[in-house]
């Protein structure tokens, strides 16, 4: 039984002892406490339903197996408990682990979409309308989801669906031509199309009607195709993703497709067309619907009675063009968990059109409070993202000069820093904001706080940016030595530890994808940094003899490289100095 891995290993081991049967899904998991070893294998209790035995004679028959064709990397096999197989392993075969870890220019990413694409569609927002601490969630949860997929080999596009079609094109069109001044709709800007759109919706609530009537004329109009219309809806597109634009290059998002929902609107028809022909769509009350009460799904409209498209429709056809156009194995959608019964309803509709080659998915996140505070308009807390990106470059800044200023002189003035100390600022400001989102699972409804965000301590983004500095410098005060030579540090407890923990970098980058929590990679960063600090603190790294300074240093270059790449797949950048 040659081999070097742990699972090939077992997967013999229970092969040899149960025949005949599949053992593909045998893994070695971290032990959950050190005192049992460094892996265990949970299988025999898994393994119980099907073979009808008690797990702890399964596990007694495999462990003889594993005994017998013991490999020598493995230092101790025991059998514990109802049937929990617990597995030590030699700090050699850890140490070549490492230097393979070390030498793999994935950084131990397996590349496991290879071949296979994906879409993702996240962030899209609508239209006319400022970005405000509200699109943080999808636009930052989704590029990291982004970023993992294309570090684990997958052909990621990234579509931003925006919202860029319906009634408020009438409000708009009308508010423009009728409530801005001509220097505003000659430097027209989103503040602007916000303002228009305001002052023209209110008109439109006034009790004549007339000006309500006129903005549906100017829709009318804009669905027709008329040419000034038309040009008009270009313009604040183009404006709009201009905007967008800024605020995704201040957070390097990068997205291959802008195709809102107006692009679809000429695949709209053809697909109701194969719903009333396949016999999935029928007329109800004027309004054409897909019955889905047999799923609970109670019932989606997907023509209204007055012969519009809605949502459902336009994510209909959308998939076609999607699957149709990229072939792609999955498509993501990041968008906050009140569309769930949206995406639950057309997914089914989806299914029964017959689009099953690909796995539609649908990550909801929860709400986000400000400060404690839920973001409404009322509230008076609905903060631009912008203004929210500059408040944090602005705090983060405080931070940086309290830093870099030495003795007691006071904080210079921000409009005194340093171009470094501001791009400085920028990416711990920015960090910080991901951090304290990506830190939690999606789905939890999440509260957004200045000072835990910022926290130089605890789980914040701040801190692993910080820590990464920190082995950056004591690389620097080494003297950058070439480690190349030198073996990996994992005999003393705490140095195996870190060095079990890098090893799991891999594995858990394909447990966030496969869960689509990039939380899982942030607690995981979180934990390998805790770690680290423990290990740093009771192995003495400059003050060692050669050999187990270079071994221990090492480590700590190789806890850097996972520290950076895992921050980056968040979309946290790592300066090397803080
Ligand atoms: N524009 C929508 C919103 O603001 C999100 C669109 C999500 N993507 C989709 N294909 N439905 O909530």
């Amino acid at each position: 039984m040659a081999c070097d891995s742990i699972e090939g290993w077992l997967k013999a081991g229970f092969e040899s002892a149960f025949p005949g049967n599949d053992f593909s899904n045998v893994r070695a998991l971290p032990a959950t406490d050190a005192k049992f070893g460094d892996f265990q294998c949970n299988d025999a209790l898994a393994a119980a339903k099907t073979l009808h035995m008690p797990p702890r004679k399964i596990a007694e028959a495999v462990f003889a197996r594993l005994e017998a064709e013991r490999p020598a990397f493995i230092a101790k096999l025991e059998l514990a408990g109802p049937g929990f197989l617990n597995i030590t392993v030699s700090p050699d075969w850890i140490a070549a682990r490492l230097a393979a870890l070390a030498a793999d220019a994935h950084a131990g990413i397996p590349q496991t979409g290879a071949g296979q694409r994906v879409v993702i569609d996240y962030s899209s927002p609508n239209a006319a309308k400022q970005m405000h601490i509200g699109h943080i969630r999808s636009t930052v949860i989704g590029n990291a989801i982004d970023r993992i997929y294309r570090a684990l080999g997958y052909e990621v596009i990234a579509d931003n669906h925006l919202g860029d079609w319906g009634t408020q094109f009438g409000i708009l069109i009308k508010g423009y031509r009728e409530c801005l001044t001509q220097e505003e709709r000659d430097n027209l800007t989103v503040a602007n199309l916000e303002k228009c759109y305001v002052l023209s919706a209110a008109k439109a609530k006034e009790e004549d009607g007339a000006w309500k009537e006129a903005c549906k004329a100017e829709l009318v109009k804009l669905q027709q195709g008329d040419a000034g219309n038309l040009a008009l809806w270009k313009r604040f597109i183009d404006i709009s993703i201009g905007e967008f634009d800024r605020m995704y290059a201040k957070l390097g998002v990068k997205f291959d497709t802008y195709r809102g929902e107006s692009y679809y609107n000429d695949t709209m028809p053809g697909v109701v067309a194969k719903l009333q022909e396949m016999g999935l769509a029928v007329e109800s009350e004027g309004a054409l619907v897909v019955n889905l009460e047999a799923e609970k799904l109670g019932v989606a409209i997907v023509r209204k009675s007055d012969g519009g498209y809605n949502y459902t429709t336009s994510d209909l056809a959308c998939v076609k063009t999607r699957v149709e156009e990229y072939s792609p194995a999955r498509i993501i959608y990041v968008t906050d968990a009140r569309q769930q019964l949206h995406f639950r309803q057309w997914f089914s509709i989806a299914a029964k059109m017959g689009y099953s080659g690909v796995k539609l998915v649908h990550v909801p996140f929860g709400l986000m409070s400000y400060q404690g505070k839920a973001i409404s308009t009322r509230e008076g807390n609905l903060i631009k993202l912008d203004e929210l990106l500059a408040e944090a470059v602005r705090r983060a800044l405080e931070i940086v000069q309290k830093r870099t200023t030495t003795g007691d002189a006071p904080n210079p003035a921000a409009d005194q820093a340093t171009p470094a100390q501001l791009s400085l600022a920028e990416q711990i400001g920015y960090g910080a904001v991901k951090y304290s989102d990506l830190s939690h699972d999606p789905i939890t409804d999440i509260d957004f706080s200045w000072d835990k965000a910022l926290a130089l301590e605890g789980n914040s983004g701040p801190y692993l940016q910080y820590a990464y500095a920190r082995v950056c410098s004591l690389l620097d005060k080494a003297g950058n030595p070439d480690l190349s030579g030198a073996s990996f540090a994992c005999s003393e407890p705490v140095e195996k530890q870190l060095a079990l923990q890098l090893l799991q970098f891999g594995p858990t980058v394909l447990r966030a994808a496969e869960c689509y929590k990039p939380s899982v990679l942030a607690d995981y960063l979180f934990q390998t940094a805790q770690l680290y600090s423990s290990f740093y603190q009771r192995s003495p790294i400059l003050k060692s003899e050669p050999a187990v300074r270079d071994a221990r240093l090492r480590l700590c270059a190789l806890f850097g490289t996972v520290l950076s790449t895992g921050l980056r797949l968040l979309g946290i950048d790592t300066p090397s100095r803080i």
